[in-house]
């Protein structure tokens, strides 16, 4: 496997990481996850403009260009992967810095990082749907960060494929937020329903497509919270995010929601989705 490491194409076995890397010593870094349709990056400069962000927020000192877009292609050649779709992983990190140190200095040259890989086929996790289970939101208070700090969303997503579920979703008190590592939406009256954005929630992108595209189609969306105490009051649920797309919810905890099979309005988004990426996510 090729991966790209501080500006080389490199086997994986080439790379060094200096444990005094500060996302190696803090998890001081961040990252964003990309994937294709059709050969082609989708939404490229959103996910720049939130790498940019979150960059920004952390006081990292990278300027972010159009680099990443060859880098990706480029590591889809060097690893055969031009006629599938794939995911991009991009990490950025401080830096190095020696000795061990909390306080970090301003002239450290970040740590660059991306590697490719083959997608997966999710098809039937599409069509079936699938269970989450309900976690406590102990996540720090900056989630709008995409941070490679991710601590409990790890400790959340195992215990969630331990309960035979595919994501954990969180709530701070009796507010849902999202889940481990997507967006939550809820529909009830043919209303749909998802957190707003905070510094509670990631910014998904594929949030905001679904958003766009509610807007588009005139179904009626409301970006408010979902209470943990009305949950069971709803009639269907999905999550989405970048590996995730639309994945329906047919089973919280213990509670199948409607008759156990993805509902009427998730199946009508996830058509609306992949039509309006097939639309503009045209081949290369
Ligand atoms: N996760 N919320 C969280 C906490 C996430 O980590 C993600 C993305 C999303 C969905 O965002 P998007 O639609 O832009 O992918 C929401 C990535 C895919 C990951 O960690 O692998």
């Amino acid at each position: 496997m090729i991966v790209y490491f501080n500006g080389e194409y490199l086997h994986l076995d080439e790379v060094k990481v200096s444990p005094f890397d500060r996302g190696f010593q803090f998890a001081d870094g961040v990252y964003e996850v990309l994937r294709t349709y059709n050969g082609k990056l989708f939404r490229f400069e959103s996910h720049m403009k939130r790498l940019e962000f979150s960059l920004s927020e952390l006081n990292i000192n990278f300027k972010v260009q159009d680099e990443f877009e060859t880098i990706s292609i480029k590591l889809a050649e060097m690893n055969k992967l031009l006629n599938h779709n794939f995911s991009v992983y991009i990490q950025i990190t401080r830096g190095v810095q020696f000795p061990r140190k909390q306080n970090y200095e301003n002239n450290l040259s970040p740590t660059v990082f991306v590697s490719v890989s083959k997608l997966k086929d999710i098809s039937y996790q599409h069509k079936r749907g699938v269970k989450v289970i309900l976690e406590k939101d102990i996540r720090w208070a900056r989630c709008d960060i995409k941070s490679i700090a991710l601590l409990p969303s790890i400790m959340a997503k195992t215990r969630a494929i331990k309960s035979d579920a595919y994501d954990s979703i969180f709530h701070r008190e009796n507010l849902i937020t999202e889940g481990s590592h997507t967006n939550f939406f809820a529909v009830k009256n043919n209303i749909i329903y998802t957190a707003p954005l905070s510094n509670f929630i990631l910014e998904g992108i594929t949030r905001e497509v679904i958003i766009n595209l509610c807007k588009k189609n005139k179904i009626k969306i409301v970006e408010d919270y979902v209470k943990l105490d009305d949950i069971l009051q709803y009639d269907e649920f999905f999550i989405t995010g970048t590996l995730t797309e639309i994945t329906p919810v047919v089973q919280i905890d213990n509670f199948i929601i409607g008759n156990g099979s993805p509902g009427k309005l998730t199946i009508l988004l996830q058509k609306y989705f992949y039509e309006y990426i097939n639309s503009t996510n045209s081949i290369r």
